[in-house]
């Protein structure tokens, strides 16, 4: 029932992996969702992807420029992965039992197109396109190729901090599944068998609902179920789809902190709290005094800030153009003219509002650079979209040009 397409917006991903019984994903509710099964024909993959560049190991490892790990399981049970393997390593540790995972293979695309059939989406494209339809950012998306063959004996239970969609593509594999009821909501992978896992709970973690997983089949699997893997027909070769959703603690946290280095007050360092107590008594004084700026500085936030702010990459700043003048006239009661005078040309700007002069005039005796925050914070501008607004046609004017930033952003992708 799925067709092959040559445009992405005539073809859901969610409708073709699931044979379009999966609507309700593709509807926002897929963050609740139980884990779900499907077995159709390996030839819808088609579609999407080009599947035999996928299916054949050798071709997919020694293609690949990314990192490759391989897993080995010690006859205690525990896993060792190695990383950054070459692909002879690799491909020798294939034929001895190990499982490669061969990581963000969607980025082949970016080369050459290489996994993109004529008329199919192509990984790259099509991982996008599903991340829109769950209403994801993309970046938050990562592609794994698990290749496993027997004697390998799979992965042991373990629970991942990602959503997954596994699409199966050659031989096959059990996996064994279930609800996580021991650790609630974890934030980072639960390996109870690497060396450094939490051991106590290797044998407690029991999954109890087996899937074996062919060509054709895909699973979707929410994030921090508990999953065991079984390798059970030669050359057995799975691509992973994971979603990472960061927890909200690492998006507040993230947005606040790209918030905050726009202020020069909490870009300063901190100061000697690692010295005496006079000096510890100094720099306490000063948290206070940080903590009220911080509290109103939240209070004045709206909510979609603490979205938009997580992911922002780069933090504008600016510096005012020396060869260029800005002076004030008064023109009427409550009114003023900007009169810019740059080397190459004259123009005016009507002011007529206190708020906008205040910030003229802090800029025309500014000397270092400054955030947008550090001019509404010293001309008490509470309105953030009135001085980007004023910034804005600054520069379009040659007032002010954007100056090498202040601070690193950080982005709450991670993973
Ligand atoms: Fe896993």
């Amino acid at each position: 029932m799925i067709a092959r397409v040559n445009d992405e917006a005539k073809l859901s991903v969610l409708d073709a992996l699931f044979d379009g019984a999966a609507s309700d994903l593709r509807d926002g509710h897929w963050a609740h969702a139980e884990h779900r099964v499907h077995h159709g024909s390996p030839d819808r993959f088609g579609a999407l992807f080009d599947v035999a560049r996928i299916a054949d190991v050798q071709s997919l490892v020694r293609r690949h420029v990314g990192n490759i790990t391989g897993s080995l399981r010690a006859p205690d049970g525990t896993v060792r992965d190695l990383h950054h393997l070459t692909a002879d390593d690799a491909l020798h540790l294939y034929d001895c039992g190990a499982t490669l995972h061969v990581d963000t293979i969607h980025g082949h695309d970016l080369d050459a197109g290489a996994f993109g059939a004529a008329g199919a989406y192509g990984l790259g494209a099509m991982c996008g396109a599903l991340a829109r339809e769950l209403g994801l950012a993309p970046d938050l998306l990562r592609t794994v190729a698990f290749a496993a063959r027997r004697p390998g004996p799979g992965s042991p239970v373990h629970a991942d901090n990602k959503d997954i969609f596994v699409v199966h593509v050659g031989g096959a594999k059990k996996w064994t599944i279930g609800p996580n009821r021991d650790v609630d909501r974890a934030v980072d992978n639960v390996w109870p068998w690497s060396p450094k896992g939490p051991t106590g709970l290797r044998r407690s973690a029991r999954p109890a609902i087996d899937v074996e997983l062919r060509p054709g089949s895909v699973l979707f699997l929410p994030r921090g179920h508990w999953h065991a893997t079984e390798v059970t027909g030669e050359d057995c070769v799975a691509l992973t789809i994971g979603f990472e959703r960061p927890p909200w603690a690492r998006v507040v946290a993230t947005a606040l902190y790209n918030i905050l280095l726009e202020s020069g007050d909490f870009r300063e360092p901190i100061g000697s709290a690692w010295g005496d107590a006079a000096q510890r008594a100094e720099v306490e004084r000063r948290a206070e005094a940080v903590r009220a700026a911080l509290l109103q500085r939240i209070a004045e936030l709206p909510p979609s800030a603490l979205i938009d702010m997580a992911f922002a990459e780069t933090a504008p700043t600016y510096e005012r153009v020396r060869t260029t003048r800005v002076i004030l006239h008064r023109d009427g009661d409550a009114r003023w003219i900007a009169e810019i005078l740059s080397p190459l040309c004259r123009s005016e700007l009507e002011v007529d509002e206190p708020e906008v002069h205040r910030m003229l005039t802090w800029i025309a005796s500014r000397d270092a650079p400054f955030s947008a925050a550090d001019l509404g914070g010293a001309a008490d501008v509470r309105d953030a979209s009135a001085v980007a607004g004023l910034l804005e046609e600054l520069t379009a004017l040659g007032v002010v040009d954007r100056a090498p930033i202040l601070g690193r952003r950080r982005s709450a992708f991670f993973g």
